[in-house]
């Protein structure tokens, strides 16, 4: 990834993070096989669990954010229900796997649920990166999609920064956020700051020096 996640194409975004997703998709499918082979494996078991954080974590937050952010400015256009209901039966089958993984060591349904998962996952990805995403591009709009990052009122950068600041206030300083964290909101504050963005994000005019 890279490149200031403010400013930086929503949809080039949305591209890198499902990139990470399917680098965990590739792992967890490694994992399934080895659990095919033997379903109490532990290296397998744990994997499985570490993987299945990714999915609750990154790839479910980037799913959130679609549906809040971009989502609500295609409906009109463009038949996003498809791609909520996918979503959704996504989450249902991770709390499927984590009931499993907190149950016996050797219950064979770890593999299978974690293949469906890879499977309806892949093909999810496939379809908004293949057809959702270009499409929504041009519904905004051969300028829209830049004029919206330009112009700091883009849903997604506006989401990153939301995202990024009730994580530095929630979190205490010693967590995996500490001091990264907040200095990234301090980063991006100033980054909306010097464009003037600020008060367009609270829907009034930034003062960028004493008057
Ligand atoms: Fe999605």
């Amino acid at each position: 990834m890279g490149g200031d996640p403010v400013t930086r194409d929503p949809f080039a975004v949305l591209l890198a993070e499902y990139e990470d997703a399917l680098t965990a998709l590739t792992r967890l499918e490694s994992a399934a096989e080895g659990l095919e082979a033997d379903p109490a494996s532990e290296p397998d078991r744990r994997a499985v669990r570490a993987i299945l954080d990714v999915l609750r974590g990154a790839v479910r937050d980037h799913n959130e954010r679609e549906e809040r952010a971009l989502f609500p400015l295609i409906v009109d256009q463009l038949p996003t229900g498809v791609f909520e209901e996918g979503h959704r039966a996504l989450w249902t089958l991770e709390e499927e796997l984590g009931r499993l993984l907190d149950g016996p060591g050797d219950d064979p349904r770890v593999a299978s649920v974690a293949r469906e998962i890879v499977d309806r996952l892949r093909r999810h990805i496939q379809r908004e990166n293949e057809v959702l995403f270009p499409m929504a591009r041009e519904a905004l709009g051969p300028g829209g999609v830049q004029h919206l990052a330009a112009s700091g009122r883009s849903p997604l950068a506006r989401e990153q920064l939301i995202h990024y600041i009730a994580h530095a206030v929630a979190q205490p300083a010693a967590d995996e956020w500490g001091d990264r964290g907040i200095v990234t909101v301090i980063m991006i504050m100033m980054n909306f700051r010097a464009q003037g963005r600020l008060g367009r994000l609270r829907g009034r005019p930034t003062r960028t020096r004493r008057e």
